[in-house]
């Protein structure tokens, strides 16, 4: 978690530069950020809060370098004050440093130091770093080996940059989170995300875990744990700095929601053949059975895609990725795929990299080029949805659940049906876009205090994911169940104040025994929001209708998250919550 930027080679424009990719990474973490500049002296600004504070803290004071970090946080060792905030600095303040990840020995690395004398002023496990620097400084090092001895030294995940007193460099090193160089003609930055630097360049080089980076005005290097240069891919990022922006929309959330037509298209760009719609996808996989490792909405989609494997005989079980330890270990040739947008979530690598342990082959489904997890596993399948800002995944869900089911079509020798389905899924989502009730829905229940979401197969997943799309953003209780666990229990707490969203579509055997459930809460008087394509006969029961288009059974539930995606967003807007920076909360968690 917590975002991390650097950047030399802007002189005139350090500071604002550090603070707009600050913005650009607060999805990351957002309890409190700040900037180092160093300008002969290392001059540090930071404040509890938003980026808004730090800008605040910053209005009307000159603070000019040559090069510069900045961090915003999502807190583990601390609440979230000034004292805790990025960067921390050294005894001498000559030495300041920021972090993304977790330092497992910080403790006895803290006991060692004050020991020797130093004082600490937070209660981060990052604030051994600049101390450890410090120590190896006055012990005669000279400033890059004093940051490689410092950072040899910690254990346990990190993305660090220091900059240094009387420096014109930003030194770097990054284990287990994500760090990715930016290349200018004049100007080089770091960050944990590109996003933060996409503006300037779209030359990328992403680092792996154990490499060391060097930026300076002349130029970049990398070299790895003993020292020695490697030898990097540059990279060139394929989407534009407007895709970063809200394009007029009020939050990141609505515009995502918005773009999912597009993002659907990209996932199925050159994958389904034009004439006879077979679908071709660059990854070596022909598995015999399926394990699913994938945490919050990305484990909706696995779900989802479990369902989609079974449907057509192929064993499939979705575990969260922070369970899966004590899962069965997979079977020979059962495949494990990681489902996750950012690539760098902890619990899902960590999944995953026990699965390569019990000698399962992996493939990552993810977002993110060069991505920890696309690195890491045997294949990867790219969702292609583009950069996804707000906390509240959207886009990448629907991507997430089209790439998957083109890879069981691939498997299963390309189903016309659904094949058909995929080809008019952008359209019909366009159409609920276009032609959403979701609103009216919201005004009416925004209030209520509690939620249900129900749906049986591929609509189960979508209840799970409707109901952690409400509670999210709108901090209202909503919790999804199968259709049919409601009478096991929940159903107790089904008053005539509890409105029950149904995903019904189809008029199967799925559809009639949900319609039977929806039966007992309309029996108690809930108001039942159904969201159907109208097959069947649930409106009879029904207090509010979400229409989708009629669709293949396979790809329904897609379009009906939609619905939900939008419910949750109006109910969270007339609730005049922080719609895409939700309490708590972060986009890419890469602690476990
Ligand atoms: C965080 C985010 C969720 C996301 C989950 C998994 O908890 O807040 O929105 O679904 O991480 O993220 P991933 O990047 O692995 O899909």
């Amino acid at each position: 978690m917590c975002g991390i930027i650097g950047c030399v080679g802007r002189p005139d424009s350090t500071l604002d530069t550090l603070v707009h990719g600050l913005s650009k990474l607060e999805y990351r973490g957002y309890d409190s950020a700040g900037v180092a500049l160093a300008n002969g002296d290392i001059e540090v600004v930071k404040r509890a809060g938003k980026i808004e504070e730090l800008r605040e803290a910053l209005e009307g004071r000159s603070v000019g370098g040559e090069v510069g970090i900045g961090h915003t946080r999502w807190s583990t060792h601390g609440p979230p004050t000034d004292e805790n905030a990025h960067p921390h600095t050294d005894c001498t303040d000559r030495v300041a440093v920021v972090h993304n990840g977790i330092i497992e020995n910080y403790q006895s690395l803290r006991d060692e130091l004050a020991e020797a004398g130093h004082e600490f002023r937070s209660d981060t496990d990052t604030e051994v770093v600049p101390h450890l620097i410090e120590q190896h400084l006055s012990g005669g090092a000279d400033p890059e080996s004093a940051f490689r001895a410092a950072v040899e030294r910690i254990e346990g995940s990190y993305a660090v940059a220091a900059v240094l007193a009387g420096e014109d460099r930003v030194f770097a090193a990054r284990e287990d989170s994500p760090l990715v160089l930016g290349l200018d003609e004049e100007a080089y930055y770091l960050a944990s995300d590109v996003p933060a630097f996409r503006e300037f360049t779209d030359k990328v080089v992403y680092l792996e875990d154990g490499e060391f980076a060097v930026l300076d005005a002349g130029g970049w290097s990398v070299t790895d744990a003993a020292g020695s240069p490697v030898e990097k891919t540059v990279d060139t990022v394929e989407w534009d700095p407007e895709e970063t922006g809200k394009s007029g929309y009020d939050h990141y959330m609505l515009k995502e929601i918005h773009e999912q037509p597009r993002a659907l298209r990209q996932c199925l760009s050159g994958r389904v053949e034009e004439l006879d719609g077979r679908v071709s996808l660059d990854v070596d996989v022909d598995p015999t059975a399926v394990q699913f490792v994938a945490c919050g909405t990305s484990y909706h989609a696995a779900v989802y895609g479990a369902y989609l494997f079974q449907s057509i005989g192929i064993p499939a079980q979705a575990f969260l990725a922070s369970e899966y330890t004590t899962s069965p270990p997979p079977l020979d040739d059962e495949l494990v795929i990681g489902v996750t947008q950012s690539g760098e979530t902890a619990d899902t690598l960590s999944a995953l990299r026990e699965a390569r342990r019990r000698g399962a082959k992996t493939l990552a489904v993810t977002n993110t080029v060069g991505s920890t997890a696309a690195r890491e596993c045997d294949d990867v399948l790219y969702i292609r949805a583009g950069p996804e800002i707000g906390v509240a995944a959207t886009k990448t869900f629907s991507s997430q659940v089209v790439a998957l089911t083109l890879l069981v079509e691939r498997i299963n020798d390309d189903d016309r049906e659904t094949i058909a389905a995929l080809r008019d899924l952008a359209g019909n989502v366009q159409q609920i876009l276009d032609e959403s009730t979701a609103r009216e829905v919201a005004e009416e229940y925004y209030d209520a205090g509690a939620y249900f979401f129900v749906g049986r197969g591929p609509a189960y997943p979508v209840a799970l994911e409707g109901a952690l799309k409400f509670k999210e953003i709108s901090y209202e209780h909503a919790e999804g169940f199968a259709a049919g666990e409601l009478k096991h229990g929940p159903l107790a707490l089904v008053t005539g104040e509890t409105p029950v969203f149904a995903v019904v579509t189809g008029d199967d055997e799925l559809a009639r025994k949900t319609i039977g459930n929806v039966k007992e809460v309309e029996a108690r008087d809930a108001p039942v929001i159904a969201v159907t394509d109208g097959r069947s006969d649930i409106e009879r029961y029904a207090d509010h209708v979400l229409e989708v288009p009629e669709t293949d059974p396979e790809t329904a539930a897609i379009l009906a998250n939609v619905q939900l995606q939008l419910v949750a967003y109006h109910a969270a807007a007339l609730l005049d919550r922080p719609i895409d920076k939700p309490r708590n909360l972060a986009k890419s968690v890469t602690v476990e």
